[in-house]
């Protein structure tokens, strides 16, 4: 790997125009003050939080339905049960918190399932910070209650009307809003993406998944996991959960992409109808880093779909493609289609609603072949959010185990 800690292979970097390099370095500098030395006690201080506000540990729990079905132990880590519903919050409270210990009064953020906007909204209301959230009109239509919550949680919402209206025009908006504005205000960014220090900075405040994960496996069977398996859009629950993994070379670890409703690229109409930037995409520069993207020839961003807003992302963290290319990650893909099902499988048999997120990594169990004799799947989020879409998304399909809705009849 490059000795720049700003690099990750040939990937990261900082392509941010000028204007923005004074906030990155003082970012940079209270990254590695406060979270690397923890300075003032920060880390001390944002673990108690992540205690006592955001409920961890999270459970690493025993799926026996899952387990029999596979002829695999499957074990679920449930970040799910963080509070706010997914493990967004892991990250969100970690840069509120850093800004508040910088001095900063104003957070604004990007969002592209809410997740995240959610997540901050909550971050900012217990610190007592302003917070507005950028978020693409596409996904408020897709994503209403987690709009609601953050207005409740006294957040400002402000619909990006530009291209698609998701998640990478959210981003945008979101690093100009900054630009403007960075004498006052942090941003909170919501994937392990964008300029360095962000995707080793959110990765670190994530990467407590794996670090309880990994001494949770050990006291239930006394050895690591053979695989671990979790969904993959910017990357952020996914290295998070692989983080304290990566030097235990025995251990295969699987990045499910979306694969939405195909792996063909219109380069015509600018169009992917998938978000597979990991196993489809080129390298290129998106919103600062040097990454894996899906682009035209001429290098356009294409447009991306997938059934779930969270993973609906050109881009993916530079870590992630890193560690792809040296073969330490496997990346695969699941179609919209098959997330649906594992989202109504899973709720039927494990009694959990999964976030659509979350779907498609439990979906690869379907297929996978490889796990071993025992596997962990990131259970990044609940799927109280998504109902809106699952219920109209399964009536356009002829599913194999969609619930009868007659009920409302
Ligand atoms: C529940 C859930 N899982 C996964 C993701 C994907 O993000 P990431 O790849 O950064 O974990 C999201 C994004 O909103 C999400 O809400």
């Amino acid at each position: 790997m490059s000795d720049s800690p700003a690099k990750f292979g040939d990937y990261g970097g900082q392509y941010v125009p000028e204007v923005l390099m004074p906030a990155i370095e003082e970012l940079t500098d209270a990254y590695e003050r406060y979270v690397l030395e923890n300075e003032d006690g920060f880390m001390d201080d944002f673990r108690a939080r992540l205690r006592d506000f955001g409920g961890r540990p999270t459970p690493l729990q025993h799926a026996e339905q899952l387990s029999e079905r596979y002829d695999t132990e499957v074990y679920l880590k449930r970040e799910d049960l963080v509070h706010g519903g997914a493990h967004k919050l892991n990250n969100a409270l970690g840069q509120v918190l850093l800004a508040k210990y910088m001095g900063k009064a104003r957070i604004v953020a990007e969002t592209g399932a809410g997740q995240h906007g959610t997540a901050t909204a909550m971050a900012a209301a217990h610190l007592g910070m302003d917070c507005e959230v950028y978020m693409g009109r596409r996904d408020i239509t897709r994503q209403r209650p987690n709009v609601f919550r953050m207005r409740i949680n006294g957040s400002k919402v402000n619909p990006v009307d530009v291209g698609r209206g998701t998640l990478k025009e959210a981003i945008n908006e979101t690093m100009r809003d900054w630009a403007t504005n960075v004498e006052d205000t942090h941003y909170v960014i919501g994937s392990v993406v964008g300029p360095h220090p962000f995707p080793r900075m959110v990765r670190d405040f994530q990467s407590v998944i794996s670090e309880e994960a990994r001494a949770q496996i050990r006291e239930k069977t006394g050895g690591l996991p053979d695989s671990v398996v979790a969904c993959a859009g910017g990357g952020s629950n996914t290295m998070g959960a692989f983080h304290n993994f990566v030097p235990d070379e025995d251990v295969a670890l699987y990045a499910v992409e979306a694969g939405g409703s195909s792996l063909d690229v219109d380069e015509e109409k600018g169009v992917a109808p998938n978000s597979a930037s990991l196993s489809t995409g080129s390298v290129g520069v998106l919103h600062g880093a040097r990454t894996r993207l899906l682009q035209s020839r001429d290098g356009q961003i294409l447009e991306s779909h997938s059934i779930s807003s969270g993973l609906d992302y050109a881009g993916v963290g530079p870590e992630l493609a890193y560690l792809v290319d040296t073969g330490r990650v496997t990346p695969v893909t699941v179609p919209d289609d098959a997330a649906l099902e594992a989202f109504h499988r899973f709720s039927q048999e494990e009694g959990i609603i999964p976030a659509l997120e979350t779907a498609h990594a439990i979906a690869y169990l379907e297929t996978a072949d490889d796990l071993g004799e025992s596997v962990i799947v990131n259970i990044s989020g609940r799927g109280d959010k998504d109902l809106e879409s699952v219920l109209e998304e399964t009536a356009k399909r002829d599913l194999v185990n969609a619930p009868e809705m007659g009920v409302f009849e």
